[in-house]
């Protein structure tokens, strides 16, 4: 047996088959490098769904969570642990003015999110409306709220009070408005549902019916944010600016970490004793995440993910050229979504195979998200891999 099959088998007796997997150990990560138990060497170009966003293991998050183990892990909300305060900050500082409540995952913020909305509208407001193939989370509200019946399946009883509407459908959105509406919550770009970018006109139309009929509109920017796509924030693309937002995956650089973040006004919204993370905010998480947007500011990563990004769209965009069954790449910065018209599964298993970490989302689309420090000679050899792979595709097609 090798050491992966070894492996293998002690997730196959004690650990919930709740993944699907890849026969990958990854035991050591340097930037946009994995390396598995084996030796194998990868090209990271979708480092933990994201959370590993700005490369892994990088120095400075690193050396600030060593330093902080040192002196303290853990700190009960019931007491204050500066770091959070310095964090909310800094958040705040690099989005819009409000307050931050600190939590461990991005369902968790979504969680928050939906609790802070239905105490903002209680007792006659509780209904939030969102989009048509979104993903919020694996709650019981976030699946809920994910706008795909498939996820929810067997889960019932669901919580009440969800509504869905097409995406970048401003009229549907609107039909779905009633005298219950509290909130239209969305991701500026679905990323478990395929890379689909909000419209302009989408956004900013949203914004102004959630003025005129005082509805809090909330960006789950768990995917989204912290740089990923040419800004730190994805809304700041849009003139305008949301009520609620939440974020987790890079956030903390790879460690776990989620934030709500509520403007000023709504702020207060959550009273002592309303809502809790016992986890939520350690010093530890904080230190981590400080160092992450220390990182990025320092290393001008958001710039360069706009640069890089565009590279990446532009080397991917050429595959349409070679494969017809490349349909459409799109995406901002550096997240970008190669659509298919076949399977992705066996491209994705095959581009692992020859050293590439990609994932394929919707069965058929191609997520490809790499750390926001990929150079561009990085990006040349993903897509040159991803080319042999597709040639493999194309040959094995023809002779079926
Ligand atoms: C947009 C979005 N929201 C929420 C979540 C849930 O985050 P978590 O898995 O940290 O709970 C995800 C995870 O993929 C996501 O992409």
């Amino acid at each position: 047996m090798t050491q992966t099959e070894e492996i293998m088998q002690l997730y196959y007796e004690y650990v919930m088959p709740t993944y699907t997997k890849s026969p990958v150990v990854l035991v050591r990560g340097k930037g946009i490098k994995a390396y598995d138990i084996e030796g194998r060497e990868f090209l990271d170009f979708f480092p933990g769904w994201a959370v590993s966003g700005i490369g892994h293991c990088h120095p400075k998050v690193v050396s600030a969570i060593r330093e902080q183990a040192k002196k303290m892990i853990h700190v009960s909300n019931n007491y204050y642990n500066e770091l959070q305060g310095l964090l909310a900050k800094k958040i705040v500082g690099s989005s819009f003015d409000g307050k931050v409540f600190f939590c461990n995952s991005g369902a968790e913020a979504v969680e928050g999110a939906i609790k802070l909305a239905r105490k903002f509208g209680h007792p006659s407001r509780y209904e939030i409306i969102t989009m048509d193939n979104s993903f919020h989370g694996r709650t019981l509200a976030a699946i809920t709220a994910t706008g795909q019946p498939h996820h929810q399946e067997g889960f019932a009883p669901l919580p009440q009070g969800f509504v869905y509407a097409s995406f970048n459908n401003l009229e549907a959105v609107k039909s779905k408005i009633t005298d219950k509406t509290v909130a239209i919550m969305l991701e500026p770009i679905q990323g478990e549902g395929g890379i689909i970018v909000a419209s302009d006109e989408f956004i900013t139309g949203l914004r102004k019916v959630c003025d005129e009929k005082n509805l809090l509109l909330i960006f789950d920017e768990i995917q989204t944010g912290m740089g990923r796509t040419g800004k730190m924030f994805c809304y700041q693309h849009y003139n305008v600016i949301p009520d609620v937002m939440v974020l987790a995956k890079t956030l903390g650089g790879g460690f776990p970490i989620g934030a709500m973040i509520a403007k000023r006004k709504i702020a207060d919204t959550l009273q002592p004793g309303m809502h809790a993370a016992t986890f939520g905010g350690s010093p530890l998480a904080c230190a981590a995440s400080l160092a992450t947007f220390e990182a990025i500011e320092e290393g001008d990563m958001v710039e360069k993910a706009a640069r890089r990004g565009r590279y990446l769209y532009n080397r991917l965009s050429l595959l349409k050229k070679d494969f017809p069954f490349v349909k459409i790449v799109r995406g901002r910065g550096l997240m970008v979504g190669v659509e298919l018209e076949i399977e992705g599964k066996y491209i994705v298993d095959k581009c692992i195979e020859k050293g590439l970490l990609i994932n394929c989302t919707q069965k058929k689309i191609l997520r490809v998200m790499p750390p926001l420090t990929v150079k561009n000679s990085e990006i040349d050899a993903a897509v040159a891999i991803l080319h042999d792979v597709l040639e493999e595709a194309q040959k094995v097609q023809s002779e079926s």
